[in-house]
């Protein structure tokens, strides 16, 4: 059988409506990880609810990858913006995805205070065929990111661009802090789950692209807005159509 595309996301409210559109759903739950497995038209697709999470997302990749030999993984759902630039609904393609809590700290003595502007970033390194490698982030795969940006003109709730999806099991609202991050970083949203599940896609050689809509954005004083998890589905849902036409 052809190998499925699987789709992840990390609540309910960011993956059911995939769910929904699969036709023959079959529930599949090993540990506290649940996947759907099903089909798109003719595209072989397995939905995943990763859980909230670095922790939970490397896991959920790494059975998704075990057990299902997906062709690519798509991580989508929704994100807080970095770049005052974006706002609420608009969606960033992952060119590129980061983990911004990652560091070390330079020695300083007891009372010297905590300067988190002054931690070094550290890169992630994985195995890969055997070989130590260094990653000071994971692109995007260039093949899924043209299909992405080919259905750009479905989508009505915001503006499409490719930039930096941020990682880290962190949710900040400080405007300092998103600013450092964003300069250190160029991150164009923060969100808890895209760069480790590119982590555990690399290592293994999946092809893979993180897929996030703005939910909310501290910049630009815009709340957590729910219909942001179905409005991103939506328009992976016109992906994954793109995807089944190309195969
Ligand atoms: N900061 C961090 N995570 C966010 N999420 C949505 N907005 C933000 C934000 N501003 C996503 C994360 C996680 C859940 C809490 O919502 O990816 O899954």
């Amino acid at each position: 059988p052809a190998r499925p595309v699987v789709v992840q996301g990390a609540m309910n409210l960011e993956m059911q409506a995939l769910v929904a559109a699969l036709k023959n759903p079959k529930e599949i739950t090993y540990g506290g990880w649940t996947f759907w497995q099903g089909t798109i038209g003719n595209l072989p697709v397995v939905v995943s609810r990763t859980e909230v999470g670095l922790t939970n997302a490397a896991a959920a990749t790494t059975l998704a990858i075990e057990k299902f030999q997906p062709r690519a993984v798509i991580n989508q759902g929704t994100a807080g913006g970095h770049d005052p630039a974006l706002q609420r609904f608009d969606i960033v393609l992952g060119q590129k995805s980061i983990h911004f809590g990652k560091f070390k700290s330079n020695h300083a003595d007891s009372g010297r205070g905590i300067h988190s502007e002054n931690w070094i970033p550290e890169n992630v390194k994985i195995r890969v065929n055997g070989q130590e490698k260094e990653y000071p982030g994971f692109a995007g795969d260039p093949e899924l990111l043209k299909i992405a940006q080919g259905v750009a003109g479905t989508y009505t709730h915001g503006k499409i661009v490719s930039g930096v999806i941020g990682s880290a099991d962190e949710w900040n609202r400080e405007l300092d802090r998103i600013q450092w991050v964003h300069q250190k970083f160029q991150t164009s949203v923060e969100e808890m789950e895209t760069a480790s599940a590119a982590q555990v896609a690399a290592a293994y050689g999946v092809p893979f692209l993180g897929i996030r809509i703005l939910s909310n954005s501290e910049p630009r004083n815009q709340d957590w807005d729910p219909k942001a998890g179905a409005y991103c589905q939506e328009y992976v849902l016109e992906v994954l159509k793109a995807l089944d036409r190309a195969a």
